[in-house]
């Protein structure tokens, strides 16, 4: 049985207080949760979330990560300084990452075997743009996105990492793929990855994300292939994103 996953991707959002008081509710509210609960939390925030999260029931992790494992990259983080702080999870290959950052599916594949092989669990996100969906190429450009990292790192990397099906036309948008919408591109996502491995296809979580809220949450998470949220807004909300976790 998979264990949904419900992570809160913080984005740049967040001061020390901000993050204390909202983690306090997280926390104070957690009873009675039975999903795995994640925050992605700003680089500068790791210490302050390991030190609030230690010993919780609540993961973090961060946003993205280098490829590269040392040297001169100025400004950017390895997965072994992740490690330092306790992650467990790094998101990778967020479509603003990929859209404003210029990510392609190679760097993005070197990200996820970065992590892996710093013992981080990716969670690797694919999704396609209102305009890829138009042109109903949404197989092609989801399956594109997994080939890179299944090219690289193979099938059996997936046993060690989670998926994020995120739409990029209803992230922050308040436009939310419907059950049918979602469900069909996960079901796709596993099905490709079932036909190379069908152990690895059934344990793997693929989350939804793009525009969950408490309101959407279950009639989502109850689709037979959508194993959790990765939720941006609601997730800086602490009653919102306690709600989805409940749903999860
Ligand atoms: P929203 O929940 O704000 O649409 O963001 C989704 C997202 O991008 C999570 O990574």
């Amino acid at each position: 049985m998979r264990r949904k996953l419900v992570a809160g991707n913080w984005k740049m959002h967040g001061t020390l207080a901000e993050n204390d008081a909202l983690l306090s509710a997280v926390l104070a509210g957690m009873a009675g949760v039975r999903a795995q609960v994640a925050v992605c939390v700003p680089f500068p925030y790791l210490a302050q979330v390991q030190a609030k999260l230690a010993g919780s029931p609540i993961a973090w992790g961060a946003q993205n990560m280098s490829q590269h494992g040392k040297g001169a990259y100025t400004g950017e983080v390895s997965a072994a300084m992740l490690n330092d702080f306790g992650c467990t999870y790094v998101l990778v290959g967020h479509s603003e990452r990929r859209a404003i950052y210029g990510e392609t599916d190679q760097v993005v594949a070197e990200k996820y075997a970065a992590a892996q092989a710093a013992g981080l669990t990716p969670i690797l996100c694919v999704g396609e743009s209102l305009n890829e969906r138009e042109e109903c190429i949404t197989e092609q450009v989801v399956g594109r996105q997994l080939d890179a990292v299944l090219g690289l790192c193979g099938v059996a990397s997936l046993a060690k990492a989670v998926i994020a099906y995120e739409p990029v036309w209803a992230i922050g948008t308040g436009v939310t793929a419907t059950p049918d919408q979602a469900q069909a591109v996960h079901a796709f996502i596993r099905g490709k990855i079932r036909a190379l491995d069908a152990a690895v296809a059934d344990d793997l979580v693929i989350q939804y994300g793009g525009s969950m809220k408490a309101g959407n949450a279950v009639e989502l998470l109850t689709q037979p292939d959508i194993d959790g949220g990765l939720i941006g807004g609601a997730a800086l909300i602490a009653a919102d994103f306690l709600a989805i976790c409940k749903a999860g």
